[in-house]
């Protein structure tokens, strides 16, 4: 296996991270690259954070030697002086074993030795630097082709396969971060494919942008890209928001939802606060109405209150509540704007709730379209009924699970685009969702989170996040709010400032054994060809359905 030096230790420290002179053109390497240290008993692994010139007296770089020298002598001068020195940030470390493929090497792959751990120790002084070759690649990120893996991108030097662990990246809440176009979703599209094909979890998916279901057209390139149910057909039902609405303006869902006016509670009234225009005395108003009508029926009698005075009015209801009948009308008019939603109902004709959650208690994983319904109110409204009622279910699921009722939960992954608007500072604390990343992994329920403004998102939500895989980002705060609660933050954030502005991220955190930067895998038909075989599109999707819509296919 190729073994090429770079450099060798020059000094360092455990907080400063390892310094190494390089021994070949600074042009060679770059900002990011997976190299190896081999000292003693040890291989070191880690990150190039920074290259710098350096030279051993300021006095032969500050002037040309040539100047002053013969030529040869100054090309002589010049290869012992000048030089450039590389900061590699170390992550992990692991005992040498013998060479693999002996009878001594199945032995010890099975000892705990075998195993990569973070660095505790330091290399010795000149023991040589490389760059991490296929087999190091292997030995830290595991066999891309194991069934739990998934091949997220390729190491940008060398094109290795980097994959993550699909088990470990349900066990906690992620999140997928970057500029606007850096790649995000198209990225999730990889990852809940690989996630649905292994079947290790479902998966729900809030699409505000009818990106997922039935593919779309990057504009960019022009080029349409399929969608999960497309390709993955059974595994993936999808829903839309009301009665008979349809997706891309022609495909039927397998089901539609609705919400029924008893499912709504006075606190998804109070999360919508800065969308009504809510008052402070909301809260009042509220509890007398579920005082008086109980907390099934309180929407439905509220806003069935007519106007003017005496028995069965709104002023009449008021006055006997103790609540300012002004008050009272103010919060019929703004709640007016939920009532009318053509998606809320007094009556589903069928428990559509009910039916989301027994497809995802299945395996299937749904992809729920928000159609024409794309204003932050229909988002937020939904996106917490359905999640609280979700959260209600696989709760009990696992407590009857734990005492003795019943089957274990299946492992389901939320997904959100534009997440900040559900876990910012202010709703986090009223939404599902931030309970849900902070403990619902004992229950089998965690997030991925889709955003392009981390730092909007509530520091208790992102210091939950596991695996946090981002794309190229500007802004100081967002950096900061990527790397927060991580090992190495100062040297890797001049490294998410530094990435290609598209199709290329750093990959952070729990899911991944050590912080690395990858070309993101291309999502096209390869990418399904690879995951699927030789299956061609989903029979269950008619050929003539793909056929009207995308003519071009
Ligand atoms: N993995 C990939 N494979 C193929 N093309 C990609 C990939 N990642 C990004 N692209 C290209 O970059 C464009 C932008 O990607 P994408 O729509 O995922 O960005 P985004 O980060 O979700 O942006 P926004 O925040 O605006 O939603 C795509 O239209 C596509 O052309
Ligand atoms: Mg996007």
């Amino acid at each position: 296996m190729e073994q090429k030096s770079i450099g060798f230790i020059t000094g360092g420290s455990l907080k400063t991270g390892f310094l190494v002179r390089l021994t070949v053109p600074a042009d060679a390497i770059q900002e990011g690259g997976f190299v190896v240290v081999q000292s003693g008993n040890y291989k070191f692994y880690g990150l190039i954070t920074d290259l710098r010139l350096k030279a051993s007296d300021p006095r032969f770089s500050e002037e040309k030697n040539e100047v002053r020298l013969q030529q040869d002598i100054a090309v002589l001068l010049n290869a012992k002086t000048l030089y450039t020195e590389l900061e590699i940030l170390p992550s992990l470390m692991q005992k040498v074993g013998p060479e693999p493929g002996t009878a001594e090497y199945a032995q010890y792959s099975q000892s705990v030795d075998s195993h990569p751990i973070p660095v505790k120790t330091l290399p010795a002084h000149h023991a040589i630097v490389r760059i991490a070759n296929a087999f190091d690649v292997w030995e830290i990120f595991g066999d891309p082709k194991d069934k739990k893996k998934f091949t997220i991108g390729m190491t940008r030097e060398q094109n290795h396969p980097i994959a993550i662990d699909l088990e470990k990246f349900t066990k906690r809440s992620s999140g997928i971060f970057g500029a606007t176009g850096t790649g995000k979703s198209y990225l999730t599209r990889l990852i809940l494919a690989g996630l649905i094909h292994s079947k290790l979890a479902s998966v729900l998916i809030f699409d505000m942008h009818d990106e997922y279901s039935f593919g779309d057209t990057s504009p960019d390139t022009n080029i349409r890209v399929p969608g999960l149910k497309e390709k993955l057909g059974s595994q993936v039902k999808v829903c839309t928001l009301g009665i008979g609405t349809e997706i891309k303006k022609k495909l039927r869902p397998d089901f539609d939802l609705v919400i029924e006016q008893q499912d709504i509670l006075p606190e998804d009234v109070e999360m919508l606060s800065r969308e009504l225009n809510l008052r402070e005395t909301t809260s009042n108003t509220l509890a007398a109405l579920v005082r008086s009508f109980g907390e099934k029926k309180w929407f439905k009698a509220f806003m069935e209150l007519k106007a003017g005075s005496g028995e069965g009015t709104l002023e009449a209801w008021a006055l006997e509540s103790k609540i300012f009948p002004q008050a009272a009308e103010s919060l019929q008019g703004k709640l007016a704007r939920v009532y009318n939603k053509p998606y809320i109902l007094e009556k589903a004709p069928i428990n559509c709730i009910q039916q989301i959650i027994e497809t995802l208690q299945s395996g299937c994983s749904v992809v729920l379209s928000f159609g024409k319904y794309q204003s932050d109110l229909d988002y937020l409204l939904v996106t917490n009924i359905l999640t609280r009622k979700i959260r209600e279910a696989w709760e009990k699921q696992t407590n009857d699970f734990h005492g003795g009722i019943g089957k274990q939960p299946t492992p389901l992954v939320i997904a959100i685009e534009e997440a900040h608007k559900l876990l910012n500072r202010e709703m986090a604390a009223q939404t599902s969702f931030a309970m849900i990343a902070r403990e619902m992994r004992k229950y089998f329920v965690t997030l991925l989170v889709i955003d392009q403004r981390p730092s909007q998102i509530y520091d208790e939500v992102m210091s939950q996040l596991g695996t946090r895989i981002s794309g190229w980002l500007g802004d100081d705060a967002d950096i900061s709010a990527v790397l927060s609660g991580l090992a190495g933050r100062d040297a890797l954030r001049g490294m998410l400032s530094r990435l290609q502005p598209k199709e290329e991220v750093l990959l952070l955190g729990y899911g991944v054994p050590m912080p690395l930067p990858v070309r993101s895998r291309r999502y096209d038909e390869d990418f399904w060809k690879d995951l699927l075989g030789d299956q061609k599109t989903n029979p269950q999707i008619k050929k003539s359905n793909i056929d009207w819509m995308f003519p071009d296919v």
